[in-house]
């Protein structure tokens, strides 16, 4: 496949205890490290506050991929871009004024990005096209690692695909990325993969990312 593939591992099943370390072991092989922050809220389960994701932010030797899934996106995306994020995705269920917040992500000099969950149709959102650097299609509902992939979001992997046409936008997917599904992911028009548990549960973190980002390649 012509298209340029991305790996961006997420540490939520990786050893929270050490989450810098963690990051350390994938960093030669991965694109970016993707950042689950949950408020309980938004989703029903908690990562980080805004203090804890700011330590993990300054010492990561990686590009963080930050993926908010909290309520109040339009006040706390930005500040996420603020504090140096490469790239911050909010949820469209979960912001107000998408096209404003997107464009403040951009402002403080981060990519913007836009995520919907499994039940939000993508084509009311085709006329951001011009805010967003990455669209992110959950294929979980959000909230947990270890999750099925859900094969019935590859049709909406495809008409996002065409939704960008020749725009240089990431198309991101999250939630069940394995050696299992990988392909047909890619398959659909995805070229960004968030991998959790695929990576972190394995033997050896590193050599899967090099793994799920070979089969990912392989895709005609
Ligand atoms: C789930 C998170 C994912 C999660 C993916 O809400 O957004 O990034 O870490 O984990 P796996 O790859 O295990 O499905
Ligand atoms: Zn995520």
């Amino acid at each position: 496949m012509s298209r340029e593939i991305r790996i961006t591992p997420s540490i939520l099943n990786a050893n929270f205890d050490d989450l810098v370390g963690e990051i350390r072991r994938i960093a030669a092989v991965s694109d970016l490290v993707h950042l689950d922050v949950m408020d309980n809220l938004f989703v029903p389960n908690f990562t980080f506050d805004f203090d804890m994701a700011s330590s993990i932010i300054a010492q990561s030797v990686l590009p963080v991929d930050a993926h908010l899934m909290v309520l109040d996106a339009d006040s706390i995306a930005p500040q996420y871009a603020e504090i140096g994020c490469a790239s911050v995705t909010l949820h469209a269920e979960a912001t107000e004024d998408i096209p404003g917040t997107l464009r403040a992500i951009r402002n403080a000099g981060a990519r913007a990005g836009l995520a919907v969950k499994p039940g939000t149709d993508i084509r009311q959102y085709a006329d951001v096209c011009d805010l967003v650097d990455m669209f992110l299609i959950m294929t979980v509902e959000p909230g947990f690692g270890g999750q099925s992939f859900m094969t019935d979001m590859l049709e909406k992997i495809s008409r996002t695909r065409s939704i960008i046409g020749d725009r240089p936008i990431w198309l991101q997917v999250d939630g069940g990325i394995s050696l299992e599904t990988i392909e047909m992911a890619t398959r659909a028009g995805a070229d960004t993969f968030v991998a959790g548990s695929a990576v972190f549960r394995a033997p050896d973190p590193a050599q899967m990312v090099s793994t799920l980002r070979a089969l990912a390649s392989a895709v005609e």
